[in-house]
């Protein structure tokens, strides 16, 4: 069961071309492509004649050509163009989804297409700030992205099982504060006098005691804003070496998730060599986070009926995001049972002969 009432990331701007391009997005495969003046366009990756990705077709003027035998489908998702015949059937379209282009990451709406708001699309500017540099990464997570969630929301885990880059013993020493408003919850956690992280300490060029903070805001279901840093002691947060951490969470099915991070400093942002070394150190971070949330994802599949998450205080976030979660599942759920099959079968002719 997905939220598909929701902006997902679908794409980095720059993988949206006029070449088509594949997605599946809460089990939806669609196909990305752009129109001649650069509008990014998500249809079904389904032809209506046989249901061949349209991805694997190429693009004609505005249009989708399937490769298979032909069929054409304009921008919005209707057939313009049968090759083999001059009519067109009246059912040959395909689902067309809004999309919402912005900051560098193409947001599509998998749900009721009513009810998508452009405006509802969170704010990312950092990734294209000037006066911030940004290293971006994207992985396939082998992992439902329930489980991503958890690990964004509780980061104590960066003391045990990032040791070497982001993690030491304060984080796990210090306690979170925990708010929600409205289907944002946000994880606040303070570190007073203590020294920078040793993957970001050097860039900084920080030596001695500072006050450390990282707050995560969770905008359920789709993505994680971590604002994190250091500051002088007893210092406003603000006035310090701040970092903006994005990350993009798209299931592709029960056991799969996009994963688009981009990692954003107000420091060193001209220093071509901090860059690349927190390009590199980063991506050992993700490396370990992908690795740690495949072996969780086998022991959730191997876990027996009826045993449950231990969950503890610093889970605080954890609890309400699945809280916020389950309610907006629910919601969809009534709204879907409330208007009834979405398909209606025609009571089936008695047979005369
Ligand atoms: S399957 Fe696309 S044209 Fe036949
Ligand atoms: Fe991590």
């Amino acid at each position: 069961m997905y939220v598909l009432n929701t902006w997902y990331v679908a794409a980095w701007s720059t993988e949206v071309t006029r070449k088509p391009v594949r997605r599946v997005i809460c089990e939806q495969p669609i196909v990305l492509f752009r129109t001649q003046d650069n509008q990014a366009i998500a249809l079904a990756d389904r032809c209506a004649h046989r249901a061949f990705p349209l991805s694997e077709g190429r693009t004609i003027g505005d249009s989708v050509e399937c490769g298979y035998h032909g069929f054409t489908y304009g921008p919005d998702g209707i057939c313009t163009k049968v090759p083999a015949q001059s009519s067109i059937p009246e059912r040959a379209k395909v689902r067309k989804y809004p999309v919402v282009e912005q900051d560098g990451w193409i947001w599509v709406w998998t749900g009721d297409p009513e009810l998508a708001d452009p405006a509802d699309v969170p704010d990312t500017h950092w990734m294209v700030d000037p006066e911030w540099a940004t290293v971006t990464h994207s992985y396939n997570f082998k992992c439902r992205a329930d489980l991503i969630h958890d690990n964004l929301l509780d980061l104590t885990h960066e003391s045990f099982l990032h040791k070497t880059t982001v993690g030491d013993d304060y984080i796990y020493e210090h306690g979170i504060t925990v708010e929600v408003e409205g289907n944002v919850v946000s994880v606040d956690r303070l570190m007073p006098s203590v020294e920078a992280p040793p993957l970001y300490a050097e860039t900084m060029d920080a030596r001695g005691l500072f006050d450390r903070f990282h707050c995560t805001e969770f905008f359920v279901p789709n993505l994680h804003v971590l604002h994190s840093g250091i500051t002088g002691e007893g210092k406003p947060r603000e006035d310090g070496y701040l970092i903006k951490v994005l990350n993009g969470i798209t299931p592709i099915d029960a056991h799969n998730s996009w994963y688009y991070y981009a990692f954003s400093r107000n420091f060193a942002v001209n220093n071509e060599q901090a860059t690349e070394d927190l390009r590199v150190g980063l991506a050992t971070v993700l490396d370990e986070d992908a690795s740690a949330l495949e072996a969780q994802e086998i022991g959730m599949q191997t876990r027996p009926e009826g045993e449950f998450d231990v969950l503890i205080a610093q889970d605080g976030g954890v609890a309400k995001a699945r809280r916020i979660l389950s309610a907006l599942l629910k919601k969809e759920q009534q709204a879907k049972s409330a208007a009834g099959p979405a398909v209606r079968r025609e009571p089936v002719a008695p047979r005369t002969a």
